[in-house]
């Protein structure tokens, strides 16, 4: 399929994990793909151009707004726009709230809900412009029901949750998309971070964040990305698409 041919992406956390298998799959599809991480992104975009496709990278920190916004507008230019916005890229920890470093807290949600909305808003003016833009932003299963030792993780991304309905509603008149994946447990890097339990935590709660169907791989993320970013789900906005195995029922 090319279900993306012409179109113009720029995805974060592109170094690896379910961003690095979106990008992939998006440039596969004919997209040209602006791979935005910490790391890791100009390896993806060697990967993607060696495939015969197109893309550049971008070193860049969602959490801090002057980068977003240099680097969202560096690569608006270099691709002569933007027609998609993926925000996959993501932190987290297992904590006790009660001894949970502050500063921690600041950086889980900085990134991950801070990092949503910086992207949106510097991407938001493109998107206007080409007259049919989507973003698609990644809340998880912890956005949707509480689970112990994640304050930080849980909060931020129930408040992409609550962002991407927020934009779905404000700009459904104007031919911008705005929607979430929800995913559960995935087999990537960000999975180590969450592995190491807090002294005294019963091992026996781990079983309510794991569904029985096991963990996806982020091939099976990124085509739930492809779906709700193509012209077939063009009836689509506000909503959070849960691949999780059937946990947050
Ligand atoms: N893997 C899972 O089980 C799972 C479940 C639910 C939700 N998610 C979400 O999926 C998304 C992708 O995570 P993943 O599973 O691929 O993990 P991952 O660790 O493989 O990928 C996350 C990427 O985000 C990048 N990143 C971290 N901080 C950044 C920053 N400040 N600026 C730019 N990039 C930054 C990392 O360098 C990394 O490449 C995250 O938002 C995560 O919260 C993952």
């Amino acid at each position: 399929m090319s279900r993306f041919t012409g179109k113009r992406v720029i995805i974060t956390g592109t170094g690896s994990g379910i961003g690095r298998a979106t990008a992939l799959l998006f440039a596969a599809e004919g997209a040209t793909v602006a791979c935005l991480d910490l790391k890791g992104a100009d390896e993806t975009a060697a990967t993607i151009t060696a495939d015969g496709g197109t893309a550049y990278a971008y070193v860049c920190d969602v959490s801090n707004s002057a980068t977003v916004k240099s680097v969202v507008d560096t690569a608006a230019a270099a691709m002569g726009g933007i027609d998609i916005l993926l925000n996959i890229a993501g932190i987290g920890h297992f904590a006790w709230t009660h001894e949970e470093d502050p500063d921690w807290f600041d950086r889980i949600v900085g990134v991950n809900l801070n990092g949503t909305f910086y992207m949106c808003r510097y991407a938001l003016p493109y998107l206007l412009e080409t007259g049919n833009g989507v973003i698609v932003n990644t809340a998880s299963n912890a956005g949707l029901m509480g689970l112990p030792w994640s304050a930080a993780y849980c909060s931020s991304k129930g408040g992409v949750v609550q962002l991407t309905r927020a934009l779905a509603f404000e700009y459904r008149g104007k031919n911008v998309r705005v929607n979430a994946v929800a995913p559960g447990g995935t087999n990537t890097n960000i999975v180590n971070s969450f592995t190491t339990l807090p002294e005294g935590a019963d091992f026996r709660e781990m079983s309510k964040m794991m569904s029985p169907m096991g963990q996806a791989e982020p091939s099976e993320m990124a085509e739930a990305f492809a779906f709700i970013a193509s012209q077939q789900a063009r009836f689509m906005t506000g909503s959070i698409v849960s691949v999780d195995g059937g946990l947050a029922c």
